[in-house]
């Protein structure tokens, strides 16, 4: 970082970002990248009162990025009694009694997901696994039809690009808008549908929700479907990935979580903690700010680096050890807002399915472990990860004894 070239759009950032993250926080912990005008805050006390300081730090950066493809206002760039009262109605629709009915839909999907490769002994847990499945759950518990999960998957990539890109061709910006579109129509006649014949599935509950006494638009139900599609499936399927990477480096931890599936929570965490699916979270500036001697003009982008924050030592020991036992990660509030890590972020923004995603990945490890026996890499498997906003391994083929009988039972 002294290096005046250092850049974090650089190929050499986006290869491995983890070994650059000291350097940064040490020297240059508001590190601002001109080409995209933007300040990088690296450290645990900064980013958490960037996300915290709601009045200070808005989610208008979100709004601008958001818009044009999420076809209606979502709750990121919602503020006061409106974000509230929407908050609720999605946090109901994935806690308490909702919530037990979809863990039997991820029971059932996950099952069904890995059957094939029992046999052959070989899954790429991303790309075979990880993706569909959880695009599937997510449809099922959205009461959308599972099948279409692969066109939908393919309309949301378009969706996500446009979100997460920090640069974005012209050629690519219409393919993003036109995907965008083509969901939405996806989701009208199923919204209307629902709103004649309520069912018990998320859709019909925001139908039926109100705010100020009025009733949702169907604008406001499709931004709402697609906030939670577009958050809920990416960093729960690139966790679970990272669950199983760190799990197989880990061999000890990896026969401790197979004796004891108790502790497959606090290895999400130090999962969530130590590779963080969301890696930046973006905010404006509402009035000049100083951090650790520099200064943040007023209207400034600024990104918080969450994978930088979670390994900040002046909150974690031997911040870049992977280990579930460690003492200062707070394995019982790791999946609430007052988490010691970041990676649900923090403050009224910070994620509504948290619980969720928990209960799911929780669910799906508990059913994979005892089924993927002598788990390892497949022979000539080179472990990569992508994404410098959300990232995640792009693959990860795994080698495991063959399993000849079926799940029945499990699903
Ligand atoms: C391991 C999995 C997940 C991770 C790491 C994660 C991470 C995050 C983060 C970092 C934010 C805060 C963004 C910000 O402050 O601007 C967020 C917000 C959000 N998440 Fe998640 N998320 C996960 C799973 C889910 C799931 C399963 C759902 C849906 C059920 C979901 C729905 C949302 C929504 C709707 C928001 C916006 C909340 C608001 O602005 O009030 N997420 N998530």
């Amino acid at each position: 970082m002294a290096d005046p070239r250092f850049s974090i759009l650089s190929e050499d950032f986006a290869a491995d970002p983890y070994p650059h993250l000291a350097g940064l926080r040490e020297q240059s912990p508001v590190h601002y990248e001109p080409a995209v005008d933007s300040y990088f805050l690296s450290r645990h006390q900064d980013v958490k009162r960037v996300l915290t300081d709601h009045e200070a730090f808005t989610t208008e950066t979100l709004q601008v990025r958001a818009e044009p493809v999420m076809r209606g206002p979502v709750l990121a760039q919602m503020t006061g009694a409106e974000h509230t009262a929407k908050r609720k109605i999605v946090v109901r629709g994935f806690t308490g009694e909702a919530l037990r009915d979809q863990v039997r839909a991820v029971e059932a999907n996950a099952a069904e997901v890995v059957a094939p490769y029992l046999p052959r002994g070989r899954i790429d847990l991303v790309n075979d696994f990880g993706k569909p499945f959880a695009v599937r759950v997510t449809l099922d518990v959205l009461g959308l039809d599972k099948e279409d999960w692969r066109q939908v998957m393919a309309w949301l990539g378009g969706v996500g690009e446009f979100i997460t890109s920090i640069v974005l061709t012209p050629e690519r910006r219409r393919h993003c808008l036109d995907c965008a579109e083509r969901l939405e129509g996806y989701l009208a006649p199923v919204i209307a549908r629902r709103r004649r014949h309520p069912g018990d599935d998320l859709i019909s509950t925001l139908c039926a929700a109100e705010f100020d006494g009025i009733a949702m638009s169907d604008r406001d139900v499709t931004a709402l479907v697609f906030n939670v599609l577009v958050a809920a499936i990416e960093p729960a399927d690139k966790t679970l990935g990272l669950l199983f990477k760190h799990l197989i480096d880990h061999p000890g931890q990896l026969a401790q979580v197979r004796q004891d599936p108790a502790l497959l929570s606090a290895a999400i965490a130090e999962t969530l903690r130590y590779t963080p699916p969301v890696q930046l979270i973006p905010r404006q500036a509402e009035k000049e700010t100083e951090f650790a001697g520099t200064v943040v003009p007023a209207g400034a982008t600024v990104f918080c680096m969450i994978g930088a924050a979670n390994r900040d030592p002046d909150v974690f020991s031997a911040p870049d050890t992977f280990d579930i036992h460690r003492p200062d990660l707070g394995t019982a509030r790791s999946f609430a807002a007052a988490a010691q890590h970041l990676a649900f972020g923090a403050g009224l923004h910070s994620c509504v399915g948290a619980a969720f995603a928990r209960a799911e990945i929780e669910t799906v490890a508990a059913l994979l472990l005892p089924l993927l026996e002598q788990v390892r890499y497949s022979p000539g498997f080179v472990y990569r990860e992508t994404g410098l906003y959300t990232r995640g391994p792009a693959s990860l083929s795994l080698d495991f004894t063959p399993v000849h009988e079926g799940v029945a039972g499990h699903g």
